[in-house]
């Protein structure tokens, strides 16, 4: 079924204002450029300017997979955006094994995985008023579903999580998000995410300060942070890229 806002709504009796797009350049941008007030749903099946962390774009071709930003007004004090990212890939992985017969699970702190491949990444951002201050913050989350054919640059770790319908997937994982993220300071978010994740009690590398390390991913902390373990030397990550050493 082409996604629709009525049926949409089907999955999701939040007040939340739905805006769906045949084709766009990123909704996270759309967000931006309205600034809405309340909650807002942005969706679409084609993004022509999908954008990714740290700059890189996101392979969104037409109607085979799932962009959506959740834009989100923020009311001081505001809980962390990666809190948030956390809260998201939760709804995320839970709508996908609600939907269908896929298990997913998480690689810190915004990709899923399924099948030992990426299926889903979450773009979490910041939108301040003119004094600078978090006024929403906007959850962009692109997910492969039928798509099977990538770009060289993403061939190799790409995955998809197959035929879901995009209406349910879209309404099940804004209902479960907005839900969470009225909660965050309830730690079960954070608990729900521990369960889910792959990488805790395996061997990650990252990079900081532009040092290499190899360290083991010990646990999550109640912000979402990565607890890491290097020669008995304890660290949390909040920010950056890890990855998993193949045992
Ligand atoms: C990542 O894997 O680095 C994050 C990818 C986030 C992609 C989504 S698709 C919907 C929203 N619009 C964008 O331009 N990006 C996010």
């Amino acid at each position: 079924m082409k996604l629709n806002s009525k049926t949409i709504r089907e999955y999701c009796s939040d007040p939340v204002m739905i805006r769906v797009y045949d084709s766009i350049d990123s909704t996270n941008n759309e967000a931006k450029r309205r600034s809405d007030n309340g909650i807002c749903l942005y969706a679409t099946t084609h993004q022509t300017a999908g954008r990714g962390r740290r700059g890189h774009s996101f392979y969104s071709p037409k109607d085979t997979g799932l962009y959506m930003t959740l834009s989100l007004p923020l009311s001081a004090p505001s809980a962390s955006v990666q809190k948030i990212t956390c809260a998201a890939a939760v709804a995320v992985c839970e709508a996908v094994s609600t939907l269908s017969d896929s298990r997913p699970a998480i690689k810190w702190v915004n990709d899923i995985y399924v099948d030992g491949k990426k299926a889903a990444g979450i773009l979490t951002e910041l939108v301040c008023d003119d004094g600078n201050r978090p006024r929403a913050v906007i959850v962009g989350i692109g997910m492969n579903l039928c798509t099977r054919q990538f770009p060289e640059e993403f061939a190799a770790n790409a995955g998809n999580f197959g035929d879901i319908e995009v209406n349910a997937l879209c309404g099940t994982i804004t209902a479960r998000l907005i839900k969470y993220f009225h909660c965050l300071n309830d730690n079960s978010v954070i608990e729900k995410y521990k369960a889910l994740n792959f990488c805790l009690g395996r061997a990650v590398r990252y990079t900081q300060n532009d040092i290499p390390h190899t360290a083991k991913a010990v646990d999550i902390d109640a912000d979402g942070g990565l607890v890491v373990e290097e020669n008995g030397v304890i660290t949390t990550l909040n920010s950056g890229e890890i990855s998993i050493v193949p045992q």
